[in-house]
């Protein structure tokens, strides 16, 4: 692929702001400076640099972000900055979307895509992705609220009792519960429904994919090709 279609297919702007790039010599290509914007790029496993920051050759951009309380997962936030202003510039530029959305006081993991066929295949209920979140309550957990959990609880608007894929008790302030649905602030709910209140809330994981113990809040990383596999273990 020519270069200067590569840097503008990776967000770094229009095809004249990518030739500039690269005519003023700060695009490297496997390490070595490439000043020729119409060079044919092989892009199997292509690392290139902007900056000297690195960039992997990705057909399609899929991160992984610990998403921390006071951001929004909209583009076009209301009251509190978008998750998105979290990533560089040039993968915004991507059109990357989050997948599914987190309330704005939230944390974990959130999966962010430009690939919409990916976001589709885990955002739509059908899909039955299960989301596991750790729920801290207001009031002390009880059997009779798990039991009722994993029953199924009405929410108002919903035809049909929801259903917890698991439930239990961490400790007396702390619910771990898996929902395969993405329904708006569904948690928060069906925690209310059962006559308890939640005071913060986290996910911990999406299908097998855990938010890794190292990525503090604020911070992305790209997702991998064993992410990737234990992603879509659950489609
Ligand atoms: N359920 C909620 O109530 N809020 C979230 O952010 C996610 C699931």
């Amino acid at each position: 692929m020519q270069l200067e279609r590569l840097l503008q297919k990776h967000g770094f702007g229009t095809r004249k702001d990518c030739r500039a790039l690269v005519r003023r010599e700060r695009v490297r290509v496997n390490g070595e400076i490439c000043d020729d914007p119409f060079a044919d790029i092989a892009t199997d496993g292509l690392v290139f640099s902007v900056d000297d920051v690195e960039w992997p050759y990705l057909e399609h951009a899929t991160v992984l972000l610990h998403k921390p309380a006071g951001y929004e997962c909209s583009r076009k936030p209301q009251h509190h900055p978008s998750v998105l202003e979290l990533l560089p510039l040039p993968l915004r530029e991507r059109g990357v979307q989050p997948i599914g959305r987190l309330d704005e006081d939230t944390t974990g993991l959130l999966l962010i895509t430009d690939d919409g066929q990916l976001n589709h295949q885990l955002s739509s209920g059908k899909r039955k992705v299960p989301k596991v979140y750790l729920a801290t309550t207001k009031h002390p957990l009880d059997q009779a609220q798990i039991d009722q959990l994993l029953a199924g609880v009405l929410l108002h608007d919903e035809p049909e009792p929801i259903v917890a894929a698991a439930a239990e008790i961490v400790d007396e302030h702390t619910l771990r519960l898996t929902v395969t649905e993405g329904k708006y602030h569904q948690v928060k709910r069906m925690v209310a429904a059962v006559g308890n209140r939640v005071e913060a809330l986290h996910r911990a994981a999406v299908a097998e994919l855990e938010l890794p113990a190292d990525l503090k809040p604020g911070e992305w990383r790209w997702l991998s090709a064993v992410d990737m596999e234990k992603l879509v273990k659950s489609k």
